[in-house]
C-alpha cells in the first residue's frame, strides 16, 4: 500500500515528502535517543479529528523530558502544528507520527549541545493488523526492565526489544509475540497493550510498571466502566493463568482493540479464546470504541480535535 502523503512537517516548514533526508552524523541515527509518538486521526461527520491529541502531545513532552531535550516551542504550538499538518495533507484519515530528536553536532554520548529537530509525517495507514483475530505466540524474548529506562516514555531506542520480538515470531504462523517481563508476569505486545475477559465477565489488564501506560489501555479503562458498568482489574498475571480466561484482546492507536483468537504459551501449550465472535465482550469494547474515535459518540466529542 502506498502510504505516502504531500507533506511533512519539520521546523516550522512544510517540506516535501521526498525532500527530509537526514545527515549521516545524525546523532540520533547512531544511538536511538530520539522520542516519538503513534496519534490516529479518523474521518468524522464533522470532518478529519484526531483522536485525543493532547494526551498524545503530554506523553511527547514527557518522553523529551526524560530525554534531556531543551525545546523552544510551547504545547500549544505543537498541537496546532499537528494539526496543521492534518489539514495540510488533506487526507480524511490516517496515522500521525511526530518525531524529536537530536540531530547534528555531537558524536559522543553526552548529546546535550547537538541540535534538536521536530518532524511530524502523517500517512494512509488502514488497519495495522488486517485479520479480525489474531493468533500470537509468548515470545523467548523478555520485555526491558524498568529499572534500565523509563517505560512511560516513548524512547525510540527501547523499541530494538519490540523489533526483536516482531522478527521472532512473525513469517510463520503467528502475527505477534507477547512479552512477559523479566519475573515471567505477562507484560505487553511490541506495541500494544493486552486484556483478558474471565468466565465471569471480569476484565484484567496487566498493572502499570513493566509496560507502556497505552493511551488507548486507558482510554478503553474508561469506556468499560462509563459503558458497560465493568471495573477494570489491574494486577500481575502469570502466563498459567491464561487458560482460565474466555477472551483476550490488544489495544493500541495502531490497532484499536483487535480480538485474540489463541495464544501459544513458551512449552507450545496452545490456549483457544471465544473473543473473535460476534456477541463477545471483546468485540462490544472494540465498537463503542470505533463509535467514539468516528464521533458517533457524541458523549466523549472533547476527545476529538
Ligand atoms: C510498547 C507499546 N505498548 C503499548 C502501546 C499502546 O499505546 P497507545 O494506546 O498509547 O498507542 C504502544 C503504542 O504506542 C507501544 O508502543
Amino acid at each position: 500500500m502506498d502510504i505516502k502523503t504531500p507533506y511533512i512537517w519539520k521546523n516550522w516548514e512544510f517540506l516535501e515528502w521526498d525532500n527530509t533526508m537526514e545527515h549521516n552524523l545524525t546523532h540520533t541515527l547512531h544511538y536511538g535517543w530520539w522520542v516519538f509518538e503513534g496519534i490516529r486521526f479518523y474521518d468524522t461527520p464533522n470532518g478529519p479529528k484526531v483522536f485525543r491529541l493532547d494526551t498524545h502531545i503530554d506523553r511527547l513532552l514527557y518522553s523529551a523530558k526524560v530525554m534531556w531535550m531543551d525545546l523552544i516551542y510551547s504545547r500549544d504550538e505543537l498541537i496546532k502544528a499537528t494539526l496543521d499538518t492534518v489539514a495540510k495533507n488533506a487526507e480524511k484519515s490516517g496515522y500521525i507520527r511526530p518525531i524529536i530528536f537530536y540531530w547534528y553536532g555531537k558524536m559522543w554520548l553526552y548529546p546535550k549541545g547537538a541540535a534538536i529537530d521536530t518532524a511530524i509525517s502523517v500517512w494512509k495507514w488502514g488497519r495495522y493488523i488486517s485479520d479480525d483475530a489474531i493468533t500470537v505466540k509468548v515470545s523467548k524474548t523478555r520485555r526491558i526492565h524498568p529499572a534500565t529506562t523509563d517505560m512511560a516514555a516513548k524512547i525510540c531506542g527501547n523499541y530494538a526489544n519490540s523489533i526483536l520480538v516482531s522478527l521472532e515470531v512473525h513469517g510463520g504462523w503467528y502475527q505477534e509475540g507477547l512479552l512477559l517481563d523479566t519475573e515471567g508476569f505477562i507484560a505487553e505486545w511490541p506495541g500494544e497493550n493486552i486484556f483478558f475477559v474471565t468466565k465471569d465477565n471480569q476484565v484484567l489488564t496487566p498493572e502499570l510498571g513493566t509496560i507502556l501506560p497505552g493511551i488507548t489501555r486507558a482510554t478503553i479503562i474508561e469506556l468499560l466502566k462509563n459503558e458497560l458498568g465493568i471495573d477494570v482489574i489491574e494486577t500481575k498475571i502469570m502466563p498459567g493463568e491464561i487458560k482460565n480466561f474466555k477472551e483476550a484482546f490488544f489495544t493500541g492507536t495502531a490497532a484499536e482493540v483487535t480480538a485474540i483468537w489463541t495464544i501459544s504459551l513458551e512449552n507450545w501449550e496452545k490456549i483457544s479464546f471465544s473473543s473473535g465472535e460476534e456477541d463477545s465482550l471483546t468485540n462490544k469494547i472494540k465498537k463503542i470504541y470505533l463509535d467514539v474515535v468516528s464521533w458517533k459518540n457524541e458523549k466523549y466529542s472533547s476527545w476529538l480535535s
